[in-house]
């Protein structure tokens, strides 16, 4: 069942996202928290390391695992997703780069690291709270439409459309994205606890309802979220505008 929230604005998003997870702290302070990129979980971080500051909150046991990296590039690089969770989650939070996990976009190695990532998360214990953000076309992750809903974390090919959307983080120039990456599986992240995906403004309205009210179909990856137990939505007006 899928519960949707209707915020005012991102910041408020950020809030309830912070609470659940300052919960789940306080209960298991080894927590496991599932990480992600884009811009629509940057004001839940902020709220987070906000609440993390203010509270005083040990941080120092808490696991994590990203959702997906960019195949074949370096870790060091700038844009790699290595190391924009450093910057937005990581170094925000004051969390232990030790107990962080990213998918290794390695190219010599990608082919095994798909299950060996499965299997750190599963030996984990799993993962508690995962955050999501979506793209227009109702990707999750790097799950792009026609993925098989109980994929595991593999390689995949990025569609025409992600790559033009990611160039402006590459000097604008698609033919500096990467045309691969590795991604958690829908069926990897159906597996964690609960799912909270945050979507704002317009360009989501549509992704948004064909995930919350269409058919659940690979077509649109997020609509697997009707499938969990617990998935929370949470919006704002303009995300919200399709439902
Ligand atoms: C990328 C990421 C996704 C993210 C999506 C939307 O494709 N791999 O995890 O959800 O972008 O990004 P944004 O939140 O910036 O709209």
């Amino acid at each position: 069942m899928t519960e949707v929230i209707i915020v005012e604005n991102q910041d408020e998003a950020g809030s309830i996202y912070a609470q659940c997870v300052a919960r789940l702290i306080a209960d298991k302070p080894d927590c496991v928290l599932g990480l992600a990129t884009g811009s629509s979980p940057l004001a839940a971080y902020r709220q987070l390391a906000g609440r993390v500051e203010r509270e005083g909150i040990d941080v120092s046991q808490v696991r994590g695992f990203a959702l997906d990296e960019y195949a074949g590039l370096d870790p060091s690089h700038p844009q790699s997703y290595k190391s924009t969770i450093n910057r937005t989650v990581v170094e925000p939070l004051g969390l232990d780069p030790e107990k962080i996990h990213v998918p290794n976009g390695n190219l010599d190695t990608i082919g095994e690291a798909g299950k060996a990532y499965d299997k750190a998360i599963e030996e984990a214990g799993g993962v508690d709270i995962q955050i999501l953000g979506i793209g227009t076309d109702g990707h999750i992750g790097f799950n792009e439409p026609g993925s098989s809903l109980a994929s595991g974390t593999r390689i995949k090919t990025l569609t025409e459309q992600t790559r033009i959307d990611n160039a402006r983080f590459f000097d604008d120039d698609i033919n500096q994205v990467p045309a691969h990456c590795i991604t958690q599986g829908i069926g990897t992240i159906l597996k964690a606890r609960h799912l909270i995906l945050l979507a704002f403004g317009s360009g989501k309205a549509e992704a948004i309802a064909e995930t919350v009210e269409g058919g659940i179909s690979s077509f649109c990856p997020a609509s697997a979220l009707q499938l969990h137990p617990h998935a929370t939505v949470i919006v704002d007006e303009a995300a919200a505008s399709r439902l």
